[in-house]
């Protein structure tokens, strides 16, 4: 599935990025990134515990290719919060190397617009206000999110891809009957 749009083209021109949807190939090099970025907590976070019950979506996923490297990534899961649908995004991370060059906001625009393709109304992210709020993302009431597990309520972020879409939405994050 190519991820390809005018607003990116400069990005793309400037290093030889490629982005595309997440497939099995890419599952090693994914984890190393990751591993790189949170290191070892990584598996004490909330989101994770949410991750073990819901293995995320890689149509919703995407990696972003240099020269057939993968030097970013982000992944989103399909789960429900309160019986209401939403996607889990995260984790998020782009190489070291290559930070600060736009591919992480690249990665969030496109994985926002797979999700609105695919139907989705609404992500919520556990993250950086200052990165995650001139992406379009807002707090979400505090005590609306019930994650399984410790997580700063102050983090736990939404963004709607449907008007409304985040009104009345409450209770725990847990798979979709
Ligand atoms: C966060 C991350 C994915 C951003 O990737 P990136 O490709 O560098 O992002 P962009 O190029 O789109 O944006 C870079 C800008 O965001 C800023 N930024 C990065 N992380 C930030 C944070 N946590 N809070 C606020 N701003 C942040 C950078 O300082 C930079 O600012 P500038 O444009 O004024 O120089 C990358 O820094 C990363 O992998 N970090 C480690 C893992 C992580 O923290 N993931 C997010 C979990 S909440």
């Amino acid at each position: 599935m190519p991820f390809e749009s005018p607003s990116m083209l400069s990005i793309v021109q400037d290093l030889d990025l490629r982005f595309c949807a997440e497939t099995p190939d890419h599952a090693a090099a994914i984890e190393g990134i990751c591993a790189e970025a949170f290191g070892p907590g990584r598996f004490t976070r909330a989101a994770e515990r949410v991750r073990e019950r819901v293995p995320h979506d890689p149509a919703l996923s995407l990696v972003a290719l240099l020269g057939g490297e993968v030097v970013g990534s982000v992944r989103q899961t399909r789960v429900a919060i309160g019986g209401v649908p939403a996607v889990m995004l995260g984790p998020l991370a782009v190489r070291p190397r290559f930070k600060k060059r736009g591919i992480g906001r690249t990665l969030m625009a496109m994985a926002a617009e797979a999700a609105r393709l695919s139907g989705e109304r609404a992500i919520f992210l556990v993250g950086d206000r200052a990165y995650y709020m001139p992406l379009g993302y807002r707090p979400l009431p505090v005590g609306s999110v019930t994650m399984p597990g410790p997580v700063d309520e102050e983090r736990i972020l939404g963004l709607e891809l449907e008007p409304g879409a985040w009104v009345g939405v409450s209770g725990l994050v847990g798979p979709r009957l």
